[in-house]
């Protein structure tokens, strides 16, 4: 990272990112972290003054499903302006950060991809944001996941005790996700047992995590200096607060015993509750129905499929079989 990187104020406006889209972004990250609407002011001063912030994003046991919902969220239509080209979420969210280590999408490679990282712990100690993706595997001294010779365990234990904060990007971060579903042979776990005592620590569970969060998140450090507030766990409330379930557009109907029986039966067709089709949004907390996903504009049950409960703890395990209706109580 250039240490000089312009911040916001220097860039805005640009061609790229107008003084509305910079202040739709800010009033969404206000809104998504339930903020009161005041808090815009505070967030787009905090984030026009701010440098970048230096992130070191590391990937271990895991499908790079957390970097492609990273990735997509660089779709030209935005939740920010439906049907326009303007910029999106990752547009303003790369203005906020300076993504300098990257093992999937950094362009140097071999010992120019180690240098990087190593200047990035050297000229940003406690500065810098780390972010990790995939589980971490513990058995037989970590073997299992290896970076240029390395496990990934040591690699974690040595960037994420410096770093000013360390988010688990993802299910598979958080508490080792598919990665160790049963028999977990591998060992694998989440960020905060294979590297405990860490004081800054924000989880952002999903299969893959919804990079919305992640953007708030970062808007709230780089605003208020400090992690929003969140469970022991790591969640964040404004993310992981409530049930699935309560917010739901479908929960007049299970209300109302309007249930999907059969995929493509007439309820089903209708827009009906598919808690009797497996969906597990009664035990799942996410903001999923409010914030959505691809740019915005739909969502798993909105599309006609129950929630899988990618946001609770071991998932694979406890929440299987996904079609199965869930037990009372
Ligand atoms: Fe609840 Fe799922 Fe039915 Fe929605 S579709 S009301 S989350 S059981
Ligand atoms: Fe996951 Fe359920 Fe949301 S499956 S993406 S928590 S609707």
């Amino acid at each position: 990272m250039n240490s000089q990187a312009p911040n916001l104020q220097v860039e805005l406006p640009s061609d790229r990112i107008s003084r509305r889209s910079f202040l739709k972004f800010c009033g969404l990250m206000v809104a998504t972290l339930a903020l009161p609407a005041r808090y815009i002011d505070t967030v787009s001063k905090a984030l026009a003054t701010a440098s970048r912030l230096p992130v070191i994003w590391l990937e271990f046991q895991d499908c790079t499903g957390d970097t492609e919902s990273f990735l997509r969220a660089a779709q030209r239509a935005s939740p920010l302006d439906p049907g326009q080209t303007s910029p999106s979420i990752i547009d303003l969210l790369l203005d906020t950060i300076s993504v300098d280590y990257h093992e999937t999408l950094m362009v140097p490679a071999g010992e120019m991809s180690e240098k990087s990282l190593n200047d990035t712990l050297q000229n940003y100690a406690g500065q810098y944001l780390a972010v990790v993706e995939g589980a971490i595997p513990t058995a037989d001294n970590g073997v299992y996941c290896t970076i240029r010779g390395r496990t990934a365990l040591s690699i974690a234990q040595q960037v994420l005790p410096g770093a000013r904060a360390v988010i688990a990007m993802g299910s598979c971060a958080w508490d080792g996700g598919l990665a160790a579903a049963s028999p977990n042979l591998t060992g694998a776990t989440g960020v905060k047992s294979a590297v405990p005592g860490l004081a800054n620590f924000v989880a952002l569970p999903g299969c893959p995590a919804n990079v919305v969060n992640l953007a708030a998140t970062i808007v709230h450090l780089l605003a208020f200096n400090e992690l929003p507030p969140r469970e022991t766990d790591g969640r964040p409330y404004f993310a992981y607060g409530e049930e699935i379930h309560e917010n739901c557009e479908r929960h007049d109907f299970y209300e109302e015993d309007q249930f999907v029986r059969a995929w493509g039966d007439q309820g089903h067709r209708s827009g009906w509750c598919l808690f009797k089709m497996g969906c597990k949004g009664p035990r799942t907390k996410s903001n999923c129905p409010q914030v959505k996903w691809n740019d915005s504009t739909c969502w798993p049950i909105a599309a006609g499929h129950g929630c899988v409960g990618c946001t609770s703890p071991h998932f694979w395990d406890q929440l299987t079989p996904f079609y199965q209706e869930l037990p009372d109580d």
